[in-house]
């Protein structure tokens, strides 16, 4: 039996995004939030240093600075109209979550305490500024929960642990999701005059990830998989401080209270490359650089990984803390607890008396949903946008992060366009009709899930998830070349055919996470071929995406984002084949494209 629910706004996604779209839709519109776990289970409560606003609280700050930092930090792939509001808008809002009775860290005097994180800077560039507003190193857990308590007490309605597996979109109009309950296995179909996507990333197609085990992408993948283009898809972050081998993130929070990575001669090593912000500098910088010192030998007992150094003995030596003032263990241990908690259980190391085993993590995707400042869904790479569609957060892309996310930007992006999506759908609800919807709306998805509960095939989804994991990250990571994508585009593809074959062990309906997780890998699949293939399109180096093949930035020919669509189905089930790619300009208003120096 399918359920059939109507709601004026579907919100998808219970993270920061969605969440602040809920408060705002909400105040005209009938909302749900459908969410596959837990409200407050959701990723943006692992995001941890801060969420950058130019309030200028601890020294001199601008917002035009914050925008000029957000578009150097993305090599200059972001869209400056949006970075203007970005920049702009973070400090209004900043201001709304403290009177939400958001509990940030205080100054002396009671203003809201700031730190320095990587790539924001005073002067466009001269020196680190403090931007950061945190909860010690629980900013995005604060938000997350201050968010929600909102949501309840304006009787937002949730529906929890249901997974999204398609967009009922039809004649270029979203007319609502379908979803599975997971505790019960029943269908629910959620008519709505206007859906927002705001599900968060999906790293997991990466196998060192900070992402949580639920990001894998699944209402993307349907958008994709309904025709929606997904933009910028090449650009993955690599965040600098994952823990070794099981890429945790540690905050860069840590670098911003002073602390330093090391090499195998015990060498500060990024005073060679980036000698002003040294180990502030952005992360597809220091992603990089960490690399290039394992392979010149200089890892650490010359293996894969290098030392994050945050004692006090090590701070204080180089200075490296703000202003160069000396920090004691109780002030790390006070400012940074989460993460130094984390080093000791996961592993085994006492940080206020010796150095950390860190490694790059898969931390971001810069690409997702092509969406104007509204939140609107782009059709195409022209200007034509999905009627009743908007995204919103890191399943989105505005384009506020280009080719490289600064840090503390992800939480600024998804309260300024998650609050202006939020209010743009309470708009569109009031003139807008209910679309009707089509006969059975969920029988794509219910042939998919008895196609898989049904297979009788070789091939296990953990395998197959392994596999694909294996050759993303090491071909399609920090640095890149043709014959490496090339690979793993074609590994992926295999492992799509493959997929057909896919048998699960749990033929049940209740809490089957046996059949949601081959769900997932369909999905990931399908955008891990997005990924690569819109890499290996790209001839050029920028960001996140380095090509050792095509070394420089070449702003001729690529300064323009890349928008992919699927071709026809593959086959069995709803995996998708050829990607075609389209591209569309970037908007450049205050800052032309520059070399960029650190
Ligand atoms: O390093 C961090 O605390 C992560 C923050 C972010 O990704 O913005």
């Amino acid at each position: 039996m399918t359920q059939h629910h109507q709601f004026e706004a579907v919100i998808v996604g219970a993270g920061g995004a969605g969440l602040m779209a809920a408060l705002h839709a909400a105040r005209s519109a009938k909302v749900a939030v459908i969410s596959k776990l837990y409200p407050t289970r959701s990723h943006t409560g692992t995001a941890q240093g801060g969420i950058a606003a130019a309030l200028a609280n601890m020294e001199e700050d601008h917002w035009e600075w914050h925008m000029y930092d957000t578009v150097k930090g993305g090599d200059y792939l972001v869209d400056q109209d949006a970075a203007e509001i970005l920049a702009r808008e973070a400090i209004e809002a900043v201001i709304e979550l403290e009177h939400m009775g958001l509990p940030f860290d205080r100054t002396p005097d009671g203003r809201i305490e700031q730190r320095r994180f990587g790539g924001h800077t005073a002067e466009h560039g001269k020196r680190p500024v403090m931007r950061a507003c945190k909860s010690a190193d629980r900013t995005g857990h604060m938000i997350l929960q201050t968010l929600f308590q909102n949501c309840v007490k304006q009787q937002v309605t949730f529906f929890d642990e249901y997974f999204v597996a398609d967009l009922i979109l039809e004649d270029n109009v979203c007319r609502g999701v379908v979803a599975m309950d997971i505790a019960s296995g029943e269908m629910h179909v959620f008519h709505a005059k206007a859906v927002m996507l705001a599900t968060g990333g999906f790293g997991r197609m990466f196998k060192v990830t900070s992402n949580a085990h639920s990001l894998t992408g699944d209402p993307v993948a349907a958008a994709y998989r309904r025709g929606v283009p997904l933009e910028d898809m090449e650009f993955f972050q690599f965040h600098p401080t994952g823990i070794y081998r099981m890429g945790i993130l540690l905050s860069e929070a840590a670098r911003g209270e002073g602390g330093v990575f090391i090499n195998g001669q015990g060498e500060r090593f990024m005073e060679r490359y980036a000698p002003t912000m040294k180990d502030l500098a952005s992360r597809d910088v220091c992603s990089r650089c960490i690399y290039l010192e394992v392979k010149a030998g200089r890892g650490i007992g010359g293996k894969d990984y290098v030392y994050l150094d945050i004692r006090p003995e090590t701070i204080n030596r180089y200075k490296s803390a703000p202003g160069g003032r000396t920090v004691t263990a109780h002030e790390l241990e006070t400012k940074l607890p989460d993460i130094i908690e984390m080093m000791r259980i996961y592993q085994g190391v006492e940080p206020m008396r010796e150095p950390v085993p860190i490694q790059p993590t898969a931390h971001y995707a810069m690409g997702g949903i092509p969406t104007d400042s509204s939140g609107r869904v782009r059709a195409n790479e022209g200007p034509g946008f999905v009627t009743g569609l908007f995204a919103a957060g890191e399943s989105a892309c505005v384009s506020v992060h280009g080719a490289n996310r600064l840090g503390t930007n992800s939480l600024v992006d998804l309260v300024v366009f998650g609050r202006r999506g939020g209010r743009a759908m309470a708009r569109f609800c009031q003139q807008a009709a209910f679309a009707p919807l089509p006969a059975d709306p969920q029988a794509a998805v219910v042939a998919e899930l008895e196609r898989i509960r049904a297979n009788t095939g070789q091939e296990k989804a953990g395998a197959l998830r392994a596999e694909m994991q294996a050759i993303m990250m090491d071909n399609v990571s920090v640095f890149r070349d043709a014959g490496l994508i090339s690979a793993a585009q074609a590994k992926v593809r295999e492992l799509k055919e493959r997929f057909a074959h896919v048998q699960i062990d749990d033929k049940g309906r209740r809490f089957n996470t046996d059949l949601l997780e081959a769900f997932e890998l369909g999905c990931l699949l399908d955008l891990a071929d997005v990924t690569a293939s819109s890499a290996l399109a790209r001839t050029e180096s920028r960001g996140a995406h380095s090509r050792e093949d095509y070394p420089q930035r070449d702003d001729a020919n690529w300064l323009k984002h890349t928008f992919a669509f699927a071709g026809q189905p593959s086959g069995a089930g709803l995996a998708m084949g050829e990607v075609r790619l389209a591209y569309r300009p970037v908007v450049v208003t205050k800052f032309e494209p520059k070399e960029r120096v650190y």
